[in-house]
């Protein structure tokens, strides 16, 4: 039986770094009240770069660390909800920047949970023995999409790319991928695409800015990183005691303490990288893995749970042998 195993990660981010004073200057806000609500303290914001720009940046560190390629790529996903443009699709054009000519490349929009979904689709691919080496990215620059007039949301949000290069294997890395939607649920978190206006109607023209619910979502949040990762558990037979390093989706802080209260487990046992980064939606697992591996949170052996939540609402969790 073939399964998939990630050979190696990546990440990049936009060099301009936006502190909370800085964001003081633009609303009404404070380092205070953002560090101690988000545990964030500065994020990115790209000036110049574009999301193909970083994801492809992200996608060849990704490459380098696993020693494939871009020639022996057979596909490319890219999760991003803030793509440059409808078409060509962000992975196309990633394709053609990093050089991988034998690949078929598409883009999927999962929010916050995209890079867990882009897994999940790379890893049946690569199961079904047809392909051998996938290229995952999540890249986003949430900052165009970003009301900067809105204190309750433009604290949260930062831009960046992270990527992993999966391989075929004959012993699982991939152990486990459950993914979820509630498509009920889009008042608590959303943001418009373009209207529809043409020659014969006259749509009414939405602001294409995030919307949030904050409470509601994270309540939500709260509430459903420990019923995955209990179920996720529970479907693999496997024990919470066994598991080394959980990568969660950079949200907010208090989701993630919340999370190791119930769960009754120390909070070392969660990466973190919030406080510099803000929520990079797709790009934030990713980024946090390529983070966790460099400064060795994660090692060959361990076992992870990487979680995902966000708009839609989608969320979804994987048990990974690193
Ligand atoms: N600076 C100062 N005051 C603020 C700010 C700010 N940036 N933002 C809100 N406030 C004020 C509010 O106006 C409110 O004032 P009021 O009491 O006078 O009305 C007060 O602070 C408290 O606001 P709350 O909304 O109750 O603050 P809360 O503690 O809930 O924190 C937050 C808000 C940070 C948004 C939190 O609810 C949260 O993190 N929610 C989850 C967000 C999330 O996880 N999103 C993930 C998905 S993102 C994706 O998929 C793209």
């Amino acid at each position: 039986m073939t399964f998939s195993r990630i050979a190696g990660t990546g990440s990049y981010l936009p060099g301009n770094i936006v502190t909370n004073d800085q964001l003081a200057d633009i609303v009404d806000t404070s380092d205070e009240w953002i560090s101690t609500r988000t545990g964030i303290k500065e994020r990115r914001v790209a000036t110049v770069e574009t999301t193909v720009e970083i994801a492809s940046k992200a996608a060849n560190n990704a490459l380098l660390n696993s020693n494939i390629k871009a020639g022996e790529i057979d596909l490319i996903i890219v999760a991003t909800i803030t793509p440059d443009n409808f078409m060509p699709s962000t992975a196309c054009s990633v394709q053609a920047k990093i050089g991988a000519a034998n690949a078929f490349a598409f883009d999927i929009s999962a929010a916050c949970t995209g890079f867990i979904y882009a897994l999940g689709i790379a890893n049946a691919f690569l199961k079904s023995g047809l392909y051998k080496n996938a290229l995952v990215v999540g890249a986003e620059t949430l900052s165009k999409i970003v009301d900067w007039n809105d204190r309750n949301t433009c604290v949260l949000f930062g831009d960046g790319a992270g990527a992993a290069v999966l391989t075929a294997s004959d012993k699982p890395g991939i152990r486990e991928i459950e993914l979820k939607s509630d498509g009920s649920r889009e008042d608590l978190l959303n943001c418009p695409a373009l209207p529809s206006k043409n020659a014969f109607s006259s749509g009414e023209s939405l602001q294409s800015v995030i919307k949030m619910n904050g409470k509601e979502v994270f309540k939500f949040a709260g509430k459903i990183i420990v019923q995955s990762i209990e179920k996720l558990l529970k479907n693999t037979n496997t024990d919470l005691g066994l598991i080394d390093c959980i990568i969660c989706h950079q949200a907010n802080i208090r989701i993630i303490q919340y999370a190791a209260e119930k769960l009754s487990l120390p909070i070392e046992k969660f990466f973190i990288n919030i406080d510099r980064f803000g929520n990079t939606s797709a790009a934030s697992i990713p980024i946090a893995l390529d983070e966790a591996v460099k400064t060795g949170a994660i090692k060959r052996g361990d076992k992870i749970i990487a979680f995902g939540f966000g708009g839609g609402l989608t969320w979804g969790a994987a048990l990974i042998d690193w």
